[in-house]
Order: C-alpha cells, then structure tokens, then sequence
C-alpha cells in the first residue's frame, strides 16, 4: 500500500516520501477501513512534517487530516457502514494521504451524494473549525466579524459561515490577489494588511466602535493588536497559530476592553467531546452546500507524488482555498 510518510521533523518537500509498505491494520471492534479517494490539505500537515504541531505525534508521520473514500472493511459494531461512502477524519501519526487508512468509526460520516469527493474533502476540518469557532463567539446576525488569513482554508469557511448567519465580514490577507479572493467570498471590505494598518482600518470601517467578532488563524502578532480591534464585549476566537504563538495576554487588558480570549482546537477534541454536535454541524453543512453557502475553495488538485510541491507552496503561502489529493483515479468531481 502507498502511503506519504514523514520519518524525521523537516520542510515538506525534504521530508515527505512516497513509501510502498504493508496495509494498515484490520479493522477491531468499532473500527472501519476506508479506500481513501481524496484528501483535503491543511497548513497544520506543513506543521505535522516540521514536528511543530501543538499536539505533535511521533515521527513516522503520515500526514491527512481529513479525506473522502469509501469503507473497505468493517470490525465487530460497524457492519452496517460496509460500502458507505463517507467523509473521515483520521487519528494522526496514521493520516490521510495513503491508500487506506484504519480508524474509528465515530470519525466518519456517510457522505451525500450530492457533495463530490473532491468538494468533500475540503469540508470536514476547516468548516467544522469556523463552524464551532463561531459558535463559541456567539454570533448573530447583524454582528461584524473580523476574519484574518480571508484568503486561506479557514478563512474563506469563516466567511462563508458568518455571511450565511446574517453576519458582516471584514477579511485581512496578504496582497491584491488575495484580497479580492476575500472580496468575492463575501466580505463586504477586505484589508490589505502589507499596504495599510489593519487596526486603524478596521476602526475607521466602524466608525470607530471596533467588531463584535475576531476569527484569527495566524496568531503571533495579529493576535495581539487584534485586542485593539474589538467592540465592548467583543470576543477573540484563536484558532491557530500560522505566524508563531502570541505573547502572553495582560488580563488587565482584557478587562479594560471587557473582551474576551477564546481558545478552539476543533480536530483533537469534538469529534470526541461533542460527537453530537459534530454531526449536527455535518447536517446543516451539507445543507448550506445544497443551497450554494458553502463552496469548498478548491484551487488545486494534486496527485500523491505531487503533494510534498504542493505543501511547499502552502507552506510559502503561495496559495488561496484549498489544496485536495486525489488519490484513488476514479476521484473525479461529479
Ligand atoms: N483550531 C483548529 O481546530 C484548527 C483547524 C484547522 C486549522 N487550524 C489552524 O489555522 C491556521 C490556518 O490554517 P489553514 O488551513 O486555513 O491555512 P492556510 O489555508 O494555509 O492559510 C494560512 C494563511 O495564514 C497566513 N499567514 C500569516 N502568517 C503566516 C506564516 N508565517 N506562514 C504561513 N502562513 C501565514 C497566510 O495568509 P496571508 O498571506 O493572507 O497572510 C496563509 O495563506 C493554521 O495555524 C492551522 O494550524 C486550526
């Protein structure tokens, strides 16, 4: 069986090699395996290959966080999924971007056939993210949310969720071309943060008031002068940290702001903690892509062998949306 694996810490296309090696394990009780179609990338894979994830697995890793494919094999309690075609999120150091791949099956859910396997594998992991991410904000309608990388997996998803909700969106990428892909996904104003300053254009948008709601994927920095950003009782959500990990945060500053900082890691802990909730989000997913709210942003697919390139330019930001393998030949759109 083929799989990409990552045997030490390092850049993607240093790292990663096309492996041919036993299958993975037979299912055991409560386990499917699944013919692995497509594969949706993430920057967290780029982060997976350099060892620097947060929750970092053990070297050999192969990376894949979420994919589309159809269960193969069944252990004792999911003979009922045989044949299903379905979206999973595998449990890493096993993930995605093999042939097969083995795992519980309460991190699989039967696919509609109105999603193709490509639109469906870049749908699990960054819409279910935005999708929790603003619930834990508490967005409603008529609120402003402030979206950073707009441009990137999650942010185009947190876009896409927000203006589906009644929301306003103001995005912030990195150059032109990136921000007019902001602009056509709905925001109503997308901040060049290379030409202009984004807390003094995001308080000039508003009239000075700042956003109800921060979505903010790159951390570092723009963490920390997004505080600046925000309304009376404006919440924070920090979903990742693309640009390195914030300073610490001066709770005096938060009370000043009556702001607060929220924390979300959607992959390591919902399917676990709030599995119902997860299938919930599936459902009105699938049902705001029937009605065109939800587009997965499929710029690029790729082939197994072509993946490490494709993470580099990930990993270089040279990229918009979304990067999809496909694995299995027959994984058209259709
Ligand atoms: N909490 C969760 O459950 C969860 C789930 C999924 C992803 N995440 C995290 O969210 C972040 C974004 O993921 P994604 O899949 O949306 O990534 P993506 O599509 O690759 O977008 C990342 C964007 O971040 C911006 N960025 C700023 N500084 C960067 C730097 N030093 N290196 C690379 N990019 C930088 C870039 O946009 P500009 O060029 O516009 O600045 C880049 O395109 C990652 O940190 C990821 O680990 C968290």
């Amino acid at each position: 069986m083929r799989r990409l694996l990552a045997d030490r810490p390092g850049e993607p296309a240093d790292v990663l090699r096309l492996a041919d090696g036993p299958g993975e394990p037979a299912p055991g009780p409560g386990e499917v395996s699944v013919a692995v179609e497509t594969v949706g990338l993430n920057f967290l894979d780029v982060m997976l290959c350099r060892g620097t994830y947060p929750l970092q697995p053990p070297f050999p890793v192969t990376p894949g966080v979420e994919l589309a494919g159809r269960v193969v094999g069944t252990g004792p309690g999911t003979e009922a999924l045989a044949g299903v075609d379905v979206i999973a999120c595998p449990t890493l150091p096993r993930g995605a971007l093999g042939e097969t791949v083995t795992l519980a099956a309460a991190l699989v859910t039967p696919r509609p056939s109105t999603i193709d396997p490509i639109d469906a594998a870049a749908l699990p992991v960054t819409y279910q993210t935005a999708w929790f991410a603003l619930e834990r904000a508490g967005l409603a309608a008529g609120q402003t949310v402030l979206v950073h990388a707009g441009a990137g997996g999650v942010g185009i998803a947190a876009t896409q969720l927000a203006r589906a909700a009644g929301a306003e969106v103001i995005c912030t990428a990195g150059g032109p071309e990136k921000t007019a892909r902001c602009r056509a996904n709905g925001a109503g104003l997308a901040i060049d943060y290379r030409a202009d300053d984004f807390v003094t254009a995001v308080r000039e948008a508003t009239g000075g008031a700042g956003v109800d709601i921060v979505i903010d994927p790159v951390g570092g920095q723009v963490f920390t002068r997004s505080l600046d950003c925000l309304a009376f009782e404006g919440r924070l959500v920090a979903v990742g940290a693309a640009d390195g990990n914030p300073p610490p945060v001066d709770p005096l500053r938060l009370i000043a702001n009556n702001a607060t900082v929220v924390g979300l890691s959607w992959g390591s802990a919902y399917p676990w903690a709030r599995p119902e909730a997860v299938r919930e989000a599936y459902d009105r997913l699938f049902a705001l892509h029937a009605a065109g709210a939800v587009r997965p942003p499929v710029s690029q697919v790729v082939s197994l062998a072509e993946t490490p390139t494709a993470m580099a330019d990930l990993a270089a930001r040279r990229t918009t949306g979304k990067l999809v393998v496909r694995v299995a030949d027959g994984a058209e759109r259709s």
